[in-house]
């Protein structure tokens, strides 16, 4: 057991079910996501199958079951900015990251989420990109702006 989990776990009761979604919401936000590891710890800590454990995770948009990319991106899909155009702006990382909202690229380079905002309605499309927030995003920026990202992160 790692001692990050072991210590987070530590602070709960064995066996205490209810206590299952912070757990893991305390574990991800310390590990980035929730590993194998993990999963299988938090198992035998409240006492249901590592099967169980994602399953009740995996209902929850929230968790990630792979390292994040180096490069992480959250596009604002609320009311505003899905006014805005994000569903375009959406499409486009899609193609050119070719994963899926909560994937992280082979080259573990690209990652990125969809949010409900992001605190910046009036000025959307909204994305965030390592703390970085872009404003008024149209997808043809995006082809463009994923090139410089990947460059800037294999050269680095
Ligand atoms: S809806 Fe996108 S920032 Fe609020």
């Amino acid at each position: 057991m790692s001692t990050d989990i072991e210590s987070i776990l530590k602070k709960y009761k064995p066996g205490r079910r209810e206590y299952l979604i912070p757990m893991l919401q305390e574990i991800q936000d310390d590990l980035g996501y929730l590993s194998e590891e993990a999963i299988v710890k938090v198992g035998s800590f409240v006492g249901l199958s590592t099967t169980k454990i994602y399953g009740l995770a995996t209902f929850y948009d929230q968790f990630r079951f792979v390292p994040s990319g180096k490069v992480q991106i959250k596009i604002c899909h609320g009311t505003s900015c899905f006014l805005n155009g994000s569903q375009s702006v959406i499409d486009k990382i899609k193609e050119e990251t070719g994963i899926m909202p909560g994937q992280t690229t082979r080259d573990g380079i690209f990652s990125y989420e969809i949010v409900t905002c992001m605190g910046g309605c009036n000025n959307g499309p909204l994305i965030c990109i390592n703390g970085e927030y872009y404003t008024g995003v149209k997808a043809e920026q995006l082809p463009d702006l994923i090139k410089k990202l990947r460059f800037i992160i294999e050269n680095d």
